[in-house]
Parts: C-alpha cells; sequence; structure tokens
C-alpha cells in the first residue's frame, strides 16, 4: 500500500524504517538516487552531514524538517530540497521517517544568474563612472585654468558617458526582448532594403578602421521581420567583424536562399558575415551568446564593448524562430550565420 501511494508523487521520495534503513524508495528515487539504495542504511545513502543531523533528531525527537543535500551523478549536480517527517505508528511506539525529495537545482541557478547579472551590471558602471568622476576632480584642480587639457578631458568623459549609454541602451533592448520572446514579429519587411541602409551607417566606422565591406546580396528578400532588430543584427555582427577581424582588412556580407532549411523546416534567408580575423578559440564559442561574455575582456572595453551584443543577437533571432551559428578557425577568421524563416 505506501508502495503505491509513494510511486504516485512525482517527487523521489523514500521511508526509513525503526532500525534506520530505506525500506521503501519510490520509483523517482530509484530513478533519480539509484535502485541500489533500498535495504541500506540511511547513514550509507545520504551520507551528507546536513541532512543527517535532522534525520537523526526525526528519529530521537520525532521532529520534523527541512534540508538541502546535493546528489551527483556523473557531470550533473542536482540540489534538492528535502522535507524529513517522522512518522510514529499508533500503539507499536517504532518510529519511520519520511524523506520526501524536491528539485530545486532551477531556482537556485536562476537565483545565482541574477546575482552574477547585477554583479557584472555594477561592474560595467562602475568602471565608467570612476574615470568620469576623477575626470570632474581634475578639471576642479589641476586643469581648471588649462584649456587644452580642459578639452582634452572633456572628450574622454564623452566618451565614458557614451559608454554608460549604450550600456543601459543594451540592458533595455534585452529585457524588452525577453518581454516579447513569444511574440513573433508580422511586419514583412525587404532584408536587402535593411541591409543596405544599414551599411550606410556602418561604412564610416569601417573605414576609420580600414576595413572593407564587400557584400553579396539578391535583389529582394522579403521576409516577416522586425525591422529596428534586424538592423541591430547586422550592426553587431559587421562591428564584430571590424572590431576583432583584420585591420586593415575586407569583411563579406552576404545573404542567400536557402530552399529548405532542415530545423527551420522550410524556406529561408541565410545571412553570412565574414571577416579574416583571429577568429576564436573553440572552448569560447557557445558561450559567446551569454550576457557579458567575452574572450578578451580588456581588448572589447577598450574599443567599447559590453559583451552584451551577441546576447541581444541571440534573443532576437530566436523571436523570429531562426538559428545563430558561429564558426570560426584560429588564426584564420569567423563566419557568424543568421538564418531566418523566409515565410
Ligand atoms: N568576429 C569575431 N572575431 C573574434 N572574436 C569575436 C568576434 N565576434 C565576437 N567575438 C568575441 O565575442 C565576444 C562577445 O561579442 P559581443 O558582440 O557579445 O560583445 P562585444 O562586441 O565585446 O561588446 P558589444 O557588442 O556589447 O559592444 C567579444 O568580446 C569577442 O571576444
Ligand atoms: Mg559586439
Amino acid at each position: 500500500m505506501i508502495e503505491s501511494v509513494l510511486d504516485a508523487l512525482l517527487e523521489p521520495a523514500m521511508l526509513l524504517d525503526g532500525s534506520g534503513r530505506v525500506s521503501v524508495a519510490n520509483l523517482a528515487a530509484q530513478e533519480r538516487l539509484g535502485v541500489w539504495v533500498i535495504g541500506r542504511s540511511y547513514v550509507s545513502v545520504l551520507r551528507q552531514p546536513a541532512l543527517l543531523g535532522p534525520v537523526e533528531d526525526a528519529y530521537s525527537e520525532g521532529t520534523s524538517g527541512i534540508a538541502r543535500f546535493v546528489h551527483s551523478s556523473g557531470q550533473v549536480e542536482t540540489l534538492f530540497e528535502v522535507s524529513i517527517s517522522a512518522l510514529t505508528e499508533a500503539g507499536e511506539g517504532t518510529r519511520h521517517v519520511l524523506l520526501v525529495f524536491r528539485d530545486v537545482s532551477d531556482a537556485h541557478a536562476g537565483e545565482s544568474m541574477r546575482r552574477d547579472f547585477v554583479a557584472n551590471v555594477s561592474h560595467e558602471l562602475k568602471t565608467p563612472l570612476t574615470a568620469v568622476s576623477g575626470f570632474i576632480e581634475t578639471l576642479q584642480g589641476p586643469a581648471r585654468n588649462d584649456a587644452p587639457a580642459r578639452d582634452r578631458f572633456l572628450g574622454m568623459m564623452a566618451q565614458e558617458t557614451a559608454r554608460m549609454n549604450r550600456l543601459v541602451s543594451d540592458l533595455l533592448s534585452l529585457s524588452r526582448l525577453e518581454g516579447q520572446s513569444r511574440r513573433r514579429p508580422t511586419e514583412v519587411v525587404d532584408l536587402v532594403g535593411v541591409i543596405s541602409e544599414t551599411m550606410g551607417t556602418l561604412r564610416p566606422g569601417a573605414d576609420t578602421n580600414e576595413v572593407q565591406i564587400v557584400t553579396d546580396l539578391p535583389d529582394s528578400a522579403a521576409m516577416p521581420a522586425d525591422r529596428d532588430q534586424i538592423i541591430q543584427v547586422i550592426t553587431n555582427l559587421v562591428e564584430n567583424a571590424i572590431k576583432y577581424g583584420r585591420q586593415p582588412g575586407v569583411v563579406t556580407l552576404s545573404l542567400a536562399h536557402v530552399a529548405r532549411e532542415p530545423v527551420i523546416k522550410g524556406p529561408a534567408w541565410q545571412l553570412s558575415v565574414r571577416d579574416a580575423g583571429a577568429g576564436i578559440a573553440p572552448e569560447h564559442i557557445h558561450r559567446l551568446t551569454e550576457r557579458f561574455y567575452r574572450v578578451d575582456t580588456d581588448r572589447s572595453r577598450a574599443k567599447g564593448g559590453t559583451g552584451l551584443g551577441l546576447a541581444i543577437v541571440k534573443h532576437i533571432v530566436n523571436r523570429h524562430r531562426g538559428r545563430l551559428r558561429i564558426e570560426s578557425v584560429v588564426g584564420q577568421g569567423t563566419e557568424v550565420l543568421v538564418t531566418l524563416p523566409a515565410a
């Protein structure tokens, strides 16, 4: 009877008998914690003091409690919150203890991600803020009557505040994107027109860095898309190719039609941005779309980057139900491919 009741629970549960042995482990417990636990003493099964203490109390005092338990199998660690209840059978006086495990790994990961996020944002804002307050002090003191120095400091202050502005607008973009991730864009946009228009704003930056942008585009490419978001994607990918590519050098931007994209399961447009720069080592590639992730933080920061660009690109591509792929060979260059459904 008790076996069937516990098996009906989705969460792992174990019943410990009067002698401290596991008498019942439900299906979920056998699956997630191992079949071998049945018949063994709880001390050898649980082994973590944080959990053993409350179980001992349940036996000796008849108390209930909650404890944390970390289960590792292979590479994966699962964090459980365990509820411990003492059950005393009427008349008999023997004490049993019921353990129910709740998987709290996701909630816990979310919490630490939020903490990291706040720490990152604060750090990214603190650096330019400290610089600006330093410049203000200098302008109030030593540089008060030195006109050329004043101009130089004001220039640097403008640069630092521009960086803070960019960071804040990137953060706002990200949170807006998270809010609308389930709403697909409906407006029909000509991708070729959007690309040509965006090139106008990107060319001056490319010229300054002696980078030539070569495009290979069809006559038109209609698809349902959010125009401003597509501009953000193109801008970040081309800016990255300019910043981290070869200077002087060439960046190639091309757009091709795919009759049937296997994952999208239909016709698609594939946008490719390719540079011939230093490339990215394979261990970094899958992490590039994490917020604030940069291969070389100092280099990126020196170029005005905050490491949010590809995180934004990834969100936008997801919202368009598309795919993002980064291919890179160290020493040869990088190609970023964005595939978007054409219908
Ligand atoms: N084409 C590329 N070649 C080499 N490394 C790249 C390339 N594109 C991106 N990276 C690496 O990926 C990191 C993350 O890129 P991302 O666009 O997210 O941030 P960023 O360019 O540093 O800053 P932001 O885009 O916010 O201005 C970069 O810091 C860089 O290390
Ligand atoms: Mg970028």
